[in-house]
């Protein structure tokens, strides 16, 4: 049953027109408990509030698989107004992006152009920014750019997900460039040719790649919300001696919020992934895929108004 309600909920976070009907609704599911607000200024004060608590932050403008180049430009630009206005608060946020969201899908020159206007801007205020990893069919050329941009620019990190088999081989092709990682599950639905489709093999995986990446001493974020992968995490750095400054754990905002803060209270670097915009529609089927009860969250967001 939980394999059949993720690959519906899958299925559904690519239809084109139930996505296009949900901004209509955007505003309404924006006020909920999983997304920021419907703009980076209504995210502001969550932010405070979770910086009050000791909470670290990564803003997403939410969006993806843009077709038109005018539109790639314009997220663009949406994420250096936000990089603009981080600089001009005292809040402690970073920026997530996809590049698919800026072209990638147009051209790779596209999406290279656009990362580094977006870069340029981003170290001359020293907030770093993560490239979301999207699907395996995109890995290769994110990658790619990721390295490039890395020899560029020093403020720029990525995602790597433990479901796909070439991750570790990922991983180690990039050590020489000392890289910001934030190591995930992996949340697209990926044939069994190129990703694990276990649970437990997943699992798996996602510790070798914590143990490569922590044992490289490079800063590694491990982003989850199974108890299982922190557990583990907790044990592994506590046996080598890793230094609790050279990670961090990272959740969805909205998720497991009890948790965000036991971590913290320990002495952890929480790092809290807030998304906002009103392109909501494939993130929350994504969230809906991997755990439908997570609905419940959107229906307080809608009542809330
Ligand atoms: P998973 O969903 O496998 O759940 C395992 C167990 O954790 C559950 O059985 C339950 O016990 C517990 N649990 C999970 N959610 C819970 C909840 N809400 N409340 C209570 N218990 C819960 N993916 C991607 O492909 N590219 C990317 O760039 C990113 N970026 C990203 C950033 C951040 C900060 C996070 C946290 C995640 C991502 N992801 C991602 C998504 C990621 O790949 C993955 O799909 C989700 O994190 C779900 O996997 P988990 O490891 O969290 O637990």
């Amino acid at each position: 049953m939980d394999a059949l309600s993720r690959d519906f909920f899958l299925f559904l976070s690519k239809n084109r027109g139930l996505n296009f009907m949900a901004k209509r609704w955007g505003k309404s599911l924006a006020t909920g408990n999983i997304i920021g607000g419907i703009d980076f200024e209504s995210c502001i004060p969550h932010i405070e509030q979770l910086n009050k608590k000791g909470i670290q932050v990564t803003v997403d403008h939410l969006g993806e698989f843009v077709m038109d180049e005018t539109v790639a430009r314009e997220r663009t630009q949406e994420c250096i107004r936000t990089i603009q206005t981080i600089a001009t608060n005292t809040i402690q946020t970073q920026v997530s992006v996809k590049l698919t969201s800026l072209g990638l899908d147009i051209s790779q020159d596209l999406a290279r152009e656009n990362m580094q206007k977006i870069l340029e801007v981003a170290s001359k205020h020293q907030v770093l920014v993560t490239i979301d990893m999207e699907n395996e069919s995109r890995c290769e050329a994110t990658l790619e750019l990721f390295r490039e941009l890395k020899e560029q620019y020093d403020l720029v990190g990525t995602v790597i997900q433990a479901y796909l088999y070439r991750s570790e081989e990922d991983l180690a092709q990039l050590d020489d460039l000392s890289p910001f990682i934030r190591l995930v599950k992996g949340a697209y639905k990926e044939s069994a040719q190129v990703a694990h489709t276990e649970k437990a093999d997943i699992r798996e995986n996602f510790k070798q790649l914590i143990k490569r990446q922590l044992n490289s001493g490079h800063y590694t974020a491990v982003a989850t919300h199974d108890d299982y992968m922190v557990d583990f995490t907790k044990e592994y750095v506590r046996s080598q001696g890793i230094p609790k400054d050279q990670f961090e754990f990272q959740m969805l905002y909205g998720m497991r919020t009890k948790t965000q803060q036991e971590l913290k209270d320990e002495g952890y670097n929480v790092r809290i992934y807030m998304p906002y915009g009103d392109d909501w529609y494939g993130y929350f089927m994504r969230r809906l895929a991997e755990k439908p009860s997570n609905i419940s969250f959107a229906l307080k967001g809608l009542t809330k108004k």
